[in-house]
């Protein structure tokens, strides 16, 4: 066990920086990649939107790790133990007795995914007059605290919002803004303080142990709650572990053990965390689980499945063990790492450092001459389906809302997000994806923006529906048949 904590990489005698899988691939799953014009006919038929296209039209989804990671197979054969019962079930034990051993939290309380814990928490804690400062929001997380009337506040730190950083925990709060935060609102009105892992929507970014025992040190001197989302704790433990001083030879439970210390409660989603699907809230404070159990049986589902079938129970038990492997939680990272440096190299524009999410392409550098109302992102999205079948996520304008006057509020940052479901596509695939962004990068000139056909008025990214303006798909299609002659 020793020599696993010390692992870090494997040196190649070659010199090169070549990620390895540390697996095996027992189980597959078909791959079908359309013709060029096959496809261009899918992004129509999806009104240009990614969420909108069939599986069966996409080679590589990079569009979410939600859900979409690889079981091992220790958390498969798991599943055939499953002891089905409402209440009591074996299998809700073995969960109880993991939560303890990865986070060292005593009472946990299960729930069908992670904005369902988000539900449940603000339901308890947030209400009007209040304020719930955090490092950066997740969309479902705001979206719960702001229904409940409280107020959020992003107390990021400089570097987190730039694009080209070589700072390691971009997913820092910023502790002057913290301490103006709480002295603005009163340390009563807030309601906690929430640190989100791996950020997600800067980029998958880590925040470092000193900046969460600062931030806890404050709150605890004014007696606020700090909460949690661990849903990317695995890349965060992975980031504090390499690139943290002090934390290089520490075991990861340890460094685990210390994170959640620093907390009072905590949430994730199993979509993520352990590559199962449901979730759960995780505390050692017995007033605040009290707070917040009845609400499950009334959301969610009995206190021991939370909404959660009983296999995923027992597969989340193992995931969550599996997340104290150093193999099993560097292998995202070192894929996303060498993704993003081979990108960066020939001057694709993406976010730096790498992350442990996906690889961020910056759209408003890629495409530059598409102005921000003609979404960017968006078409940065759809022009990288029609020329490789990969698809990623916008993660800008469209994503974002319209102000009062009917405006588009533009996006702090453009991005396509391609994320990296944990050990799900090997070092060749992410070579094609590679290949193909490069491809794209040499002929953004062709790509156009887009308009709305049809815009839902509450999160319209999800089902909104647009179209190119003007013929820049045809000319993208004519350009890839002459370069790439009668390719896939
Ligand atoms: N917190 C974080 C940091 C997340 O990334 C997500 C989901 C949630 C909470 C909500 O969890 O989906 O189980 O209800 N992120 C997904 C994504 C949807 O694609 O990034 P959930």
């Amino acid at each position: 066990m020793a020599n696993v904590e010390k692992l870090k990489t494997v040196k190649f005698y070659s010199g090169e920086a070549t990620p390895l899988e540390m697996h095996k691939v027992r189980v597959v799953q078909k791959l079908n990649l359309l013709p060029i014009e096959e496809r261009k006919d899918s992004i129509f038929g999806a009104g240009f939107n990614t969420f909108l296209l069939q599986n069966r039209d996409v080679f590589l989804d990079m569009l979410t790790d939600s859900g979409t990671n690889a079981m091992s197979d220790n958390q498969i054969a798991a599943m055939s133990l499953a002891d089905d019962s409402y209440a009591g079930s074996a299998s809700y034990t073995k969960l109880e007795k993991a939560i303890l051993e990865v986070f060292n939290q005593k009472y946990f309380l299960p729930v069908h995914q992670g904005r369902a814990a988000e539900h449940i928490i603000a339901k308890t804690f947030c209400k009007p007059g209040t304020v719930v400062p955090m490092n950066y929001h997740f969309t479902t997380t705001k979206a719960h605290i702001e229904m409940m009337g409280s107020a959020v506040e992003e107390i990021y730190t400089e570097e987190a919002l730039k694009i080209k950083s070589d700072f390691p925990f971009k997913g820092n709060m910023d502790i002057a803004k913290l301490n103006q935060v709480i002295e603005k609102w009163g340390a009563e009105n807030v309601a906690y303080i929430r640190f989100e892992a791996g950020t997600n929507l800067i980029g998958g970014q880590p925040f470092s142990m000193a900046n969460l025992r600062e931030v806890s040190a404050i709150a605890k001197s004014h007696n606020i709650m700090v909460l949690m989302d661990t849903s990317l704790i695995n890349e965060n433990l992975y980031f504090i572990k390499i690139r943290e001083e002090g934390y290089q030879d520490k075991p990861l439970k340890e460094i685990m053990h210390e994170m959640l210390s620093y907390t009072d409660f905590s949430y994730f989603s199993g979509r993520k965390v352990s590559c199962t699907r449901g979730g759960g809230i995780c505390t050692n404070n017995h007033d605040i689980y009290m707070k917040m159990r009845d609400w499950v049986p009334l959301y969610e589902g009995f206190l021991t499945y939370g909404g959660m079938s009983v296999r995923e129970i027992e597969a989340m038990a193992v995931g969550l063990i599996e997340t104290l492997d150093f193999n099993v939680i560097s292998h995202s990272p070192t894929f996303i790492k060498y993704l993003v440096e081979a990108l960066d190299k020939k001057g694709v524009p993406v976010i730096t450092p790498a992350g442990g999410l996906g690889c961020h392409l910056d759209a408003k550098a890629f495409l530059s001459h598409v102005p921000q109302g003609q979404y960017p992102a968006g078409a940065l999205a759809a022009a990288l389906y029609i020329c490789s079948g990969i698809r990623g996520m916008e993660r800008g304008t469209i994503s974002s809302v319209r102000d009062a006057n009917g405006d588009d509020v533009l996006a702090d940052v453009e991005l396509l997000r391609l994320a990296f479901p944990r050990r799900v596509f090997t070092l060749s695939q992410v070579k094609y994806a590679e290949d193909r962004i490069q491809w794209l990068f040499d002929n953004r000139n062709l790509v156009g923006g887009l308009e709305w056909t049809e815009e839902p008025p509450v999160l319209r990214f999800f089902v909104g529906k647009l179209k190119p303006i003007g013929d820049w798909v045809d000319k993208l299609v004519a350009k890839f048949r002459q370069d790439f002659g009668d390719s896939l």
